[in-house]
């Protein structure tokens, strides 16, 4: 095993929620949930990834419970009752194969569709900012009462969050548009509302990026002075991890150092990160990461136990990620 493996395999805390290792799982939406409610079928999938030798599991992202949010209706939602309940089950499968489980709260923001019915920044009101607010922070009260460990913000890939960092969909000239700081602030009261809205001591993950899914050049911000800007904003308002999202972990963040985005989110706010992007596909991560924990995504769809066969030498049983996994479900 590599060093860096060995050193991932390693027990870790964030804030006080014991990790058994610092391999995460990635967020990746399966659209497997009729109705917006998960399913038996939803827990053990993510059951498996936990016996499988996953620390943190990260769901897919789940709606909040604002009709802008989203138009698919197989996507899960995160809302009290019936969707409650499936995530019920999905957290209980996950710990009594003694794994930890974070939901991901998601607004699609401009991709809803169609186009004429998108909440983007650019379009809100002061009512509708407070029923958004309102909104996430329901999803949150819903996320703790449902079982999980922890909960991750989506404020990546260009989606409604994003969309406020991004000064190409960001044209407002109130407090929420302009500066980099000012355009971290409507985020910052989603991760406030959030805050406010889940136990004290319940660790509270931001996921962000520079790429969009329609853009990978797009950049939130062009220096580390602007990304601390930002950064430094979650964290004033209550975030314990930031999750860097990256297409490939290896690759630098700004021209002249080769940190990557995660390592630079962690030199420049102190907390503890999550880097990711295409570990395993196929290359693995041989020295320093920069980076307190992991995430998988695609190895894991073909691969639920992708972590015991990496971590006890039989990286020969792992079957290499093709596009065709994405259509697997077990
Ligand atoms: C099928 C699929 C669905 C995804 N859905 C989400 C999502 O719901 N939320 C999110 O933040 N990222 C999502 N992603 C991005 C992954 O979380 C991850 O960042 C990306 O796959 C890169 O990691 P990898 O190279 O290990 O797969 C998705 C990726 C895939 C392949």
């Amino acid at each position: 095993m590599s060093a860096a493996l060995e050193i991932l395999n390693r027990p870790t805390v964030l804030g006080k929620l014991a990790l058994s290792n610092r391999f995460v799982m990635a967020p990746m939406t399966r659209k497997r949930s009729p109705g917006g409610v998960p399913t038996a079928a939803n827990a053990a999938y993510y059951r498996r990834r936990a016996e499988g030798g996953v620390g943190l599991i990260i769901t897919e992202g789940a709606l909040i419970g604002h009709p802008s949010a989203s138009h698919e209706d197989d996507v899960p939602r995160l809302t009290p009752g019936a969707a409650e309940e499936g995530w019920r089950l999905v957290t209980g499968e996950v710990h009594a194969a003694g794994g930890r489980i974070a939901a991901q709260i998601w607004h699609l923001g401009g991709e809803r569709r169609p186009a004429e019915t998108a909440w983007t920044p650019d379009r809100l009101d002061d009512q509708q900012i407070r029923e958004l607010l309102i909104a996430y922070a329901e999803s949150a009260r819903t996320a703790a009462r449902a079982g999980f460990d922890a909960v991750e913000i989506h404020a990546a890939h260009g989606y409604l969050l994003d969309e406020f960092l991004w000064p190409r969909t960001n044209h407002r000239a109130d407090r929420f548009g302009g500066s980099p700081e000012r355009r971290a602030a409507f985020p910052a009261e989603v991760i406030r509302a959030v805050r406010a809205a889940i136990p004290a001591d319940m660790p509270l993950i931001v996921r962000f990026s520079q790429f969009k899914e329609r853009d990978h050049a797009a950049r939130i911000a062009d220096t580390p002075d602007e990304l601390g800007a930002i950064l430094g904003v979650f964290a004033a308002a209550g975030a314990d991890v930031l999750h860097a999202s990256q297409r490939r972990f290896w690759e630098p963040a700004f021209v002249g150092d080769p940190a990557n985005l995660a390592a630079w989110a962690k030199r420049l706010t102190g907390l503890p990160v999550i880097t990711v992007g295409s570990v395993g596909v196929p290359r693995l991560p041989v020295d320093d990461l920069g980076a307190d924990l992991v995430a998988l995504g695609r190895v894991l769809l073909g691969n639920p136990d992708w972590v015991r066969l990496a971590t006890s030498g039989r990286m020969r049983e792992i079957r290499p990620y093709t596009k065709a996994d994405e259509d697997l479900y077990y």
